[in-house]
């Protein structure tokens, strides 16, 4: 075969969701399993057919987008999730060899496209606390191109303090701090407002999570005016499809869901916590739609057993500072119940 790109070649791909998704229960790919607001899909519903035989118009979506986060059209740009935004982000900003920065563990796509681009990915561990690294981020600043931050963070479910943020913005003017904010809605704050004051800050958001449209894949970017038009040379033109924009305008207007949904996952997510307590399992809360569990020296074990009952988990016994710990999204009562069942199943 003809070689492909060096920074290519040793990338392994992302791989396709095998199997039927209705005959699972997910709880390893932080999805919303309250589903999407009922507008949304009375909005899927009226699509009429010039409505998808022409190219989207983005216009009144990016109006609402605009009026709902206080900002102008002018500072954000679409993308295909929040996935293809980092991706583009790496694009614009990152040549082979510059450095970039990122707390390990994080989201696992971001460190995927540093490598693609060929960039000198340097992984910050976190703090045995799981807290960021703030001393060693700031050590490497000097020499970084880009910093990518998670707030909160995945698998982490910690957040840096908006002091120790804004002490990295203004410590790093040459670098780009890339924050995903893609679980903000559930920590209940954005740090939006802090874009007029740093040219360096790009914040990445998402439909997937809050507002439950996965699989309609839709993200954006929100930056200073100049820094917007430099994404927009590289993002696709028609990134979000003509059914994710009425889907996504209609989730944006119903507000009374999207509050509701996080209130009840909330409630549920207090709800395992308990029942992990009362089986003896120690657990940690995250700031966003899932709990971290100590499931100890059989965490490989059981995650095969959870497995064969169609029920999946994020294993994090690989990663050092997570040793014999699950990430679990949480879910709604009856697949909550069926994973404690297999659990009690295995103890003694
Ligand atoms: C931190 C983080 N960023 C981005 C994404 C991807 O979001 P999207 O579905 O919008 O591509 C995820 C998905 O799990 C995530 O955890």
């Amino acid at each position: 075969m003809i070689p492909v790109r060096e920074a290519v070649a040793g990338v392994q791909a992302y791989g396709l969701l095998p199997g039927d998704r209705r005959k699972m229960i997910r709880m390893d790919l932080n999805e919303n399993a309250w589903g999407c607001s009922p507008r949304v899909l009375e909005a899927l519903q009226e699509i009429a057919p010039e409505d998808i035989g022409v190219y989207p118009y983005y216009a009144d979506f990016l109006a609402e987008i605009a009026r709902v986060n206080n900002v102008s059209e002018d500072n954000l740009v679409l993308s295909n999730g929040a996935d293809d935004i980092i991706r583009t982000i790496m694009q614009v900003f990152v040549d082979a060899g510059e450095k970039v920065l990122v707390a390990d563990p994080s989201f696992g796509i971001i460190a995927l496209h540093a490598q693609i681009v060929g960039a000198e990915l340097c992984k910050m561990p976190y703090e045995d606390d799981l807290n960021f690294p703030l001393e060693k981020c700031l050590q490497e600043l000097p020499s970084a191109k880009l910093l990518a931050i998670v707030r909160p963070d995945s698998p982490t479910g910690t957040f840096i303090s908006r002091e120790n943020l804004q002490l990295i913005l203004a410590a790093a003017p040459n670098c780009i701090v890339m924050l995903d904010e893609t679980y903000h809605h559930f920590l209940g704050e954005s740090c939006l407002d802090l874009l007029e004051s740093y040219p360096n800050l790009i914040i990445i958001q998402s439909f997937s999570k809050a507002y439950a449209l996965a699989g309609l894949r839709i993200g954006l970017a929100f930056a200073q005016r100049e820094v917007v038009g430099e994404l927009r040379k590289v993002a696709l033109p028609f990134a979000v499809n003509a059914l994710a924009v009425k889907a996504g305008m209609a989730a944006l207007r119903d507000t009374d869901y999207l509050a509701m949904t996080i209130r009840e996952m909330k409630a549920e997510k207090a709800w395992l916590r308990e029942q992990f307590d009362k089986l003896g399992y120690d657990s940690r809360d995250s700031f966003a739609n899932f709990i971290l569990v100590n499931i100890g020296e059989r965490a490989d074990e059981i995650a095969e057993l959870l497995k064969s009952e169609n029920v999946y988990v994020k294993n994090l016994n690989k990663m050092d500072l997570l040793k014999g710990w699950y990430r679990m999204t949480i879910n709604r009562r009856p697949e909550n119940e069926k994973l404690l069942s297999v659990i009690k199943g295995t103890m003694p």
